[in-house]
């Protein structure tokens, strides 16, 4: 299986995980993440807003690989920041999750209360309940803040990522200060006919391999953590055979023609983006 990084403090990471977002039932995501953990993928990455951490928790507890070989991510809500707030939350999330550690938590968007969130999040990792804290959709102005305001900084940034919107200038920021940058969307989630795509299809061709693979080695040879996910148990196996070839220069260049430089999923810059994801609120229990 891919191999493993080492973030700023340490810990081991693995450079292919399995993503859990927008699996609409719990018997679904259960079966999934019990799927890729059988394929040998050992990250998993999930989230509060995702209302499935029970499903994952289940999939952990039955799928018979101890704790300590799996790498468990999940996220703060907008709806939780704040110092108090995201004490609460933390222990929500172990408790639907069932475990007594997270190896990874990351503060969701970069809205309302974060410098309270992250006092939380840091007393958490002191206190042993996170194993290592990061952020996801900080552009590199915000965390540049963070990372001068705070005492523990940030090891992964969770950004979207794929050969539409490829992000160089902002993951070598991210790799110069030592944050590992983690590419969510991997896919683009299908859009554009990402899969069909002629240039990555040629590249594909010249390597005997499939368009999602193409992406998913081009990015974790720039040295980006991937979590692509398929509810498809085929589409989980191809997904993670990506250690038996390697993109050239040149095909790696051919990669970067394909770059659009903009989000292809709203602009956090934009005042009704903010609000429509400042005002979504979860009831977690309903999961
Ligand atoms: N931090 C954030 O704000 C944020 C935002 C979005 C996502 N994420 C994380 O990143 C993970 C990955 O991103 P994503 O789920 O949004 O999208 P994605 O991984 O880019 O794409 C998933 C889509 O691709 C399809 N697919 C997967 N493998 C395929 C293959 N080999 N061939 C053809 N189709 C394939 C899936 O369909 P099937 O499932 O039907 O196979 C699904 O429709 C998420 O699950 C989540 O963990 C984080």
């Amino acid at each position: 299986m891919t191999k493993t990084m080492q973030l700023s403090n340490g810990v081991s990471m693995p450079q292919l995980g399995f993503g859990v977002f927008q699996i609409p039932t719990h018997a679904d995501a259960k079966q999934a993440t019990l799927q890729a953990i059988k394929a040998g993928y050992r990250l998993i990455d999930t989230a509060a807003a995702y209302m499935n951490e029970r499903a994952v928790g289940e999939a952990i507890r039955e799928s018979g690989v101890a704790r300590d070989e799996l790498f468990i991510t999940t996220k703060l809500w907008v709806q939780d920041m704040g110092y108090e707030a995201t004490q609460k939350a933390i222990d929500g999330s172990l408790a639907r999750l069932g475990l007594d550690y997270l190896d990874l938590y990351l503060i969701h968007q970069p809205l309302n209360d974060v410098y309270g969130s992250w006092r939380a999040m840091e007393e958490a990792y002191d206190a042993g309940k996170l194993k290592a804290i990061g952020v996801a959709n900080f552009e590199n102005d915000r965390l540049q803040d963070l990372m001068m305001n705070s005492r523990i900084q940030p090891m992964v940034n969770q950004i979207e990522l794929h050969p539409f919107n490829a992000q160089f200038d902002r993951v070598q920021w991210l790799q110069d200060h030592g944050v590992f940058a983690e590419a969510w969307g991997p896919f683009a989630e299908g859009k554009q006919h990402i899969f069909t795509n002629p240039v990555i299809q040629g590249i594909a061709t010249n390597h005997g391999k499939t368009n999602g693979q193409v992406i998913l080695r081009w990015l974790t040879q720039r040295g980006i953590v991937v979590i692509p996910k398929s509810v498809h148990e085929s589409r989980i196996i191809e997904n993670a055979a990506i250690d038996d070839f390697e993109l050239t220069a040149a095909e790696m260049a051919t990669m970067r023609t394909l770059d659009q430089q903009e989000s292809l999923f709203g602009d956090m810059h934009d005042p009704e983006t903010v609000a429509a994801l400042g005002s979504v609120h979860f009831d977690y229990d309903q999961q």
